[in-house]
């Protein structure tokens, strides 16, 4: 079995949709393993975007992360990686399929950041390194 790090970004938590997207993890068969509100500060947050400095969005996806508090959550399952993203669908809400978390619930704000309701681990090593930042 495999784990990964899903977060309920500050727009899933504000918008009250934390039990609903944990209510699609749960509908999948996957296992929740651990969870925490987490406040991230800037030096967190720096770690788990590492890949993403320097990008036109980094600064704003930073202030966005850190504009309130967002769901941790360890979950566990078969190829829960590759299934959760599947789940969450693509990246920008606009496009993202109907039937996926961004896809029914994701709203195209036009802002500087997608605001895009979750994060989902997307490689195993990706997976551990994020997990430690986070638990
Ligand atoms: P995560 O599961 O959050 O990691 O999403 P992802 O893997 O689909 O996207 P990626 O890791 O490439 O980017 C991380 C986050 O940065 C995204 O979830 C968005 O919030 C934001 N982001 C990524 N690409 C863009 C972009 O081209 N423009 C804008 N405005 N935001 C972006
Ligand atoms: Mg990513």
């Amino acid at each position: 079995t495999q784990e990964t790090l899903v977060l309920v970004k500050p727009d899933g938590v504000a918008r009250g949709l934390t039990g609903a997207i944990l209510a699609r993890i749960e509908a999948k068969g996957y296992a929740l393993v651990d969870i925490r509100l987490v406040e991230p500060d800037r030096e967190r947050l720096e770690a788990h975007y590492a890949e993403h400095a320097g990008k036109p969005f980094y600064e704003p996806l930073l202030e966005f992360m850190m504009s309130g508090p967002s769901v941790a959550i360890r979950v566990a399952g078969n190829r829960v990686i590759e299934g959760f993203r599947s789940l969450a669908g693509a990246t920008d809400p606009t496009t993202a399929a109907p039937g996926t978390i961004r896809g029914d619930y994701g709203r195209d704000w036009g802002l500087k950041v997608q605001q895009n309701l979750v994060h989902g681990s997307d490689s195993p090593e990706s997976a551990a390194r994020e997990l430690a930042i986070w638990f």
